[in-house]
């Protein structure tokens, strides 16, 4: 099918848990230092959900924003995607519990997971929804505790993580120009092993997992950077040929927030300048899933993507997945 409406994002929220974890924080947990965290990642803090609340208690409230900030109701829309890779349960998934939540009675809802890029497969799969008019308003979340399922014994990987949602409320352009001009997505699931939680699914079932420590994030570092390095670059360049842009017609590159160094190569394989790339990762860590939406929502607030701007997202991560979209403000 072909797609006969462009879609347009009316609106994005976050949701962030007030509690922090700080560099300082982490060095009384695993033997790690402030330097050596913020030289090789750049990250200074992350926030932490308190255990009382879950997954779908954080999306719900960045769906909540999104909602208003596009003068939705719940009520109208008809599709929730929400990209997790930490979900409250194995099932139902978390989008049923978020529709609860928001009170969208007459939505469809689901999870997708794409690890760090579900957000971006969920733009896409709302832009293909809203273009070939099967649905009208689309309810996009990245939404991760991924604090619960860190190794807090393995300084290489519980140092990066953080918990955030991120939402957008996603309809029809009223042919103004702006909206979703084109979404791209890959994957390749020969380095799946590079980065996953192994534990927890029907291979190893939950008792399995923990006999085994196999229910936390693994993670082989530099061979995910590299792949990550090659990844966004070439989701980059890709959009902006799908889609006749040039780097120069760039308003803001907003990319997955896993580390700076690769941030910085993203940018200069776009021959971008500091200036045009957003960048919030000390604030947060690596939020997976959430980083897109929660940086587009600050972004917006800062006035930083002003009307006819482009703006390029772009993303990496477990699977291994990649994509990107652009976006015209
Ligand atoms: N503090 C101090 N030293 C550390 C720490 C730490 N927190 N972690 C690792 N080290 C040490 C290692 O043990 C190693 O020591 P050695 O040389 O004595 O063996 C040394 O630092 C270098 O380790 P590397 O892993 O080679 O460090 P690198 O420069 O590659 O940085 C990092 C590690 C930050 C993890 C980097 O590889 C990276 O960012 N990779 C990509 C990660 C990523 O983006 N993941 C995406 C996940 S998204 C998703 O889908 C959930």
């Amino acid at each position: 099918m072909q797609n006969n409406v462009r879609s347009v994002i009316l609106g994005t929220g976050a949701g962030i848990p007030p509690k922090t974890l700080t560099n300082s924080d982490l060095t009384k947990i695993v033997d790690t230092t402030d330097e050596w965290i913020q030289e090789r990642t750049g990250m200074q803090v992350r926030h932490i959900i308190d255990e009382k609340f879950q997954n779908s208690d954080l999306a719900s409230e960045a769906a909540r924003r999104a909602l208003q900030a596009s003068g939705t109701t719940a009520e109208e829309l008809d599709t929730i995607v929400v990209a997790t890779v930490t979900g409250d349960t194995t099932f139902p998934s978390t989008a049923c519990y978020v529709q609860e939540k928001i009170g969208a009675v007459n939505a469809a809802a689901f999870d997708i997971q794409a690890a760090c890029s579900g957000f971006i497969f969920g733009l896409g799969i709302a832009d293909g929804l809203i273009g070939t008019e099967q649905s009208r308003k689309v309810l996009v979340i990245g939404s991760e505790v991924l604090t619960r399922i860190v190794d807090w014994e393995d300084r290489a990987t519980c140092v990066l993580f953080g918990d955030a949602a991120g939402a957008a409320v996603v309809g029809p352009s009223n042919g103004d120009g702006s909206g979703i001009l084109g979404t791209f997505m890959k994957t390749d699931g020969r380095m799946a092993h590079l980065l996953c939680m192994p534990g927890g699914g029907t291979k190893y079932p939950a008792q399995v997992a923990v006999d085994e420590n196999l229910n936390n994030i693994k993670m082989q570092g530099p061979e995910v950077f590299k792949a990550a390095v090659t990844a966004m670059g070439d989701a980059a360049t890709h959009i902006l040929e799908k889609t006749g842009l040039t780097a120069d017609d760039v308003s803001l590159l907003i990319p997955h927030q896993a580390n700076k160094r690769i941030i910085d190569a993203t940018a200069r394989r776009m021959k971008l300048p500091a200036e045009k790339v957003y960048v919030n990762l000390q604030n947060y860590g690596n939020t997976s899933s959430a980083s897109i939406p929660v940086a587009l929502t600050e972004a917006k607030e800062k006035g930083l993507l002003k009307k006819g701007d482009v703006c390029v997202i772009v993303a990496f991560g477990g699977g291994l997945t990649w994509g990107s979209a652009a976006i015209r403000i």
